[in-house]
């Protein structure tokens, strides 16, 4: 899905410089044809991260990171591959044409008003908060919590004044109508006039990755109950609006993703993120007062290996915990769970118990199986033999949907030590429950050692026998598609006699067919822009940027192509060989291996 055409995308790339670029994240050294640094994307002291100037690559020989100009700035600044190409654009100081960002002028125009309306209410309320008289209480509100002047500034706080219409009419002036302020969700109409939506409360503008406001959460200042017993909504979020949506986007991200914690905290509220904040640990976001989405999971996987989930210990912060830790195994990733015994929340759990506090209790965060595990087990007696069998059935449910074989025979180990029923027993159950939830019932394993075996066993399965490729295979198609990305004529002697289809992967049949493109129009390869493809799946990046950057020497470039594309052949049919049972059809590859060598020795000749 490009988003720029490859010509643009050089341009792009071309008026930036990434050694430039990268240069104010990292200190690089010149080295030979590039630059090196220590690798922004693991600890390292000793530099193994490669900058190619000349291609606007960079790899690392230590993590393996590797991609083009934009994917580097995406990784550093974790931004998403379209705002890394607008930023780099910005930087250069090209447009990107409107149909480039497949929607229209109108929609994108519209848009744009709403953020920056949005910019002036958060300034608004910010100006409200510092107002000697105006702000008075809200000041006073913040310092109740304690939160610091700079903790305000860095979040952008606020003030929402007790009146029907200053913010509507603070925007009047700067030119905008009220249907637009309606729309933004900053009024809502009461008898056919707009009114502030936001009246006597402390405001905490949510910013996204690119650092603009698209939204607001304004609490009550003190208790929602009202002397009169009326119970006002203890926060106001903003609607859905053209640049909000609240299942998509976390609060803080903007701060957290510069964070260089490997994992990221994900809390229920706004004063928790900002009290763990001002507490010196960045990596801290919240859902924007819902339960987390599917795609806030995912968002939350991009920016932390694992997420350490810090709800509330309370019934409904634990249900809730509950749920986001599958959520976020839903989204294939992994959780642990912080848990702020003796506190109602992280807030109060940090000025109780201090950062040093906050700080052990995140070191022993516990894995999220434990979690639900430990959970179970205070619900039953397990000194009662009854408990111990519902005890046992529950745990038995919870490791039925784990798929880690190691995992599961972990807990089956701990389990059965804690109630002194056999880890065979356990393992029935856990067989039983998989089995119901399954559609293809299979009997259950009888032994720990037949299930281990099972679970490889369908690994393998889940690959064609031609799949199953080995190291060598792989890393001689590299270097086939590295020689044919060095030199157009070895490009176009590879595909006379090899198939873009007879890469083992689809990283490296897509480099062949487009690498080959650029050799039957004549042209060099533009590595950049062919590593572009990739955007998006930082895995299959590093797999061709490093093609690119593999610059191996070989005396003899015309007799090593050769021999390594016999390697790969050879190996296809052997795999091939050893998963076949007809003898027929062995009969047959056993001939091919034949033809094979025979075509071997004619390449070989015409050299
Ligand atoms: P404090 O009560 O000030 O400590 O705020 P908090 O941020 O810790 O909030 P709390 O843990 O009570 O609630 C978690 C989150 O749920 C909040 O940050 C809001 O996003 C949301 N929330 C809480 N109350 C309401 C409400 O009355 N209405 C809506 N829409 N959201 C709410
Ligand atoms: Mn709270």
């Amino acid at each position: 899905m490009p988003f720029v055409s490859d010509e643009l995308f050089s341009e792009i790339c071309m008026a930036n410089d990434i050694v430039d670029y990268a240069s104010s994240f990292m200190t690089l050294k010149r080295s030979g044809r590039g630059y090196m640094a220590c690798c922004p994307f693991h600890n390292e002291k000793t530099p193994s991260f490669h900058i190619d100037r000349e291609k606007q690559l960079f790899h690392c020989f230590g993590c393996g990171a590797s991609g083009n100009f934009v994917q580097l700035v995406m990784r550093l600044e974790g931004l998403d591959y379209q705002d890394a190409m607008r930023q780099l654009a910005e930087r250069a100081g090209i447009t990107i044409p409107e149909n480039g960002m497949r929607q229209s002028n109108a929609l994108t125009q519209k848009k744009e008003i709403m953020l920056e309306m949005n910019k002036l209410a958060a300034r608004f309320f910010y100006d409200c908060l510092m107002d000697a008289n105006i702000g008075l209480n809200a000041r006073g509100y913040f310092a109740s919590r304690k939160l610091n002047k700079k903790t305000i500034i860095k979040f952008g706080l606020g003030y929402a004044p007790d009146s029907k219409d200053s913010l509507i009419n603070f925007l009047r002036k700067k030119g905008y109508n009220d249907k637009q302020i309606l729309e933004a969700g900053l009024a809502v109409e009461r008898k056919g006039d707009p009114v502030d939506k936001y009246r006597n409360r402390v405001m905490f503008p949510i910013i996204n990755v690119r650092g603009k406001v698209i939204g607001f959460g304004g609490r009550v200042l003190g208790s929602n109950e009202l002397p009169s017993g009326f119970k006002l909504a203890k926060y106001l979020n903003s609607p859905q609006t053209l640049v909000f949506d609240k299942g998509s986007n976390l609060f803080a991200l903007n701060l957290a993703k510069n964070s260089k914690e490997k994992n990221i905290i994900l809390c229920e509220g706004y004063m928790d993120v900002i009290t763990v904040h001002q507490a010196g640990i960045s990596n801290c976001v919240a859902t924007l007062g819902t339960a987390i989405t599917e795609q806030q999971a995912k968002l939350l996987l991009r920016y932390g290996e694992e997420v350490l989930i810090c709800y509330d210990m309370d019934e409904a912060g634990t249900k809730a915990a509950l749920k986001a830790i599958d959520i976020i195994a839903g989204a294939g990733g992994k959780s642990r769970v912080i848990r702020i015994t003796g506190a109602k929340d992280p807030d109060e759990y940090i000025s109780k118990y201090g950062i040093s506090g906050f700080k052990k209790a995140i070191e022993r965060a516990m894995p999220s199986t434990e979690f639900k595990i430990s959970l179970v087990k205070k619900q039953y007696d397990l000194t009662d033999t009854d408990g111990k069998i519902r005890f046992v059935e529950e745990t038995a449910k919870i490791l039925a949907g784990i798929a880690n074989p190691v995992e599961v025979e972990a807990y089956i180990k701990k389990t059965a030590s804690d109630t002194g029923i056999s880890e065979q027993s356990i393992l029935g159950k856990c067989n039983e429950y998989r089995s119901r939830t399954r559609s293809r019932r299979s009997a259950p394993a009888a032994t720990m050692e037949e299930y281990k075996r099972r679970e490889a066993a369908k690994v393998n399965r889940e690959k064609k026998p031609e799949e199953r490729v080995t190291s060598a295979v792989l890393e001689a198609e590299k270097r086939i598609l590295s020689l044919m990305a060095q030199n157009k004529r070895l490009c176009l002697i590879a595909f006379k006699i090899m198939e873009p289809e007879e890469f083992s992967n689809e990283v490296y049949k897509t480099l062949a067919k487009r690498i080959h493109e650029y050799a039957v129009r004549g042209e060099e390869p533009d590595h950049g822009a062919i590593t572009n493809e990739f955007s998006g799946d930082n895995a299959a990046a590093d797999v061709a940027a490093a093609v690119f950057f593999n610059r191996e020497e070989y005396s003899d470039n015309d007799r090593t192509l050769y021999e390594l594309i016999y390697t790969v052949k050879k190996n296809k049919l052997e795999t091939m060989k050893k998963a076949e049972t007809d003898p027929i059809k062995i009969n047959e590859l056993m001939k091919q291996e034949r033809q094979l060598q025979e075509e071997r020795n004619r390449w070989m000749s015409n050299i």
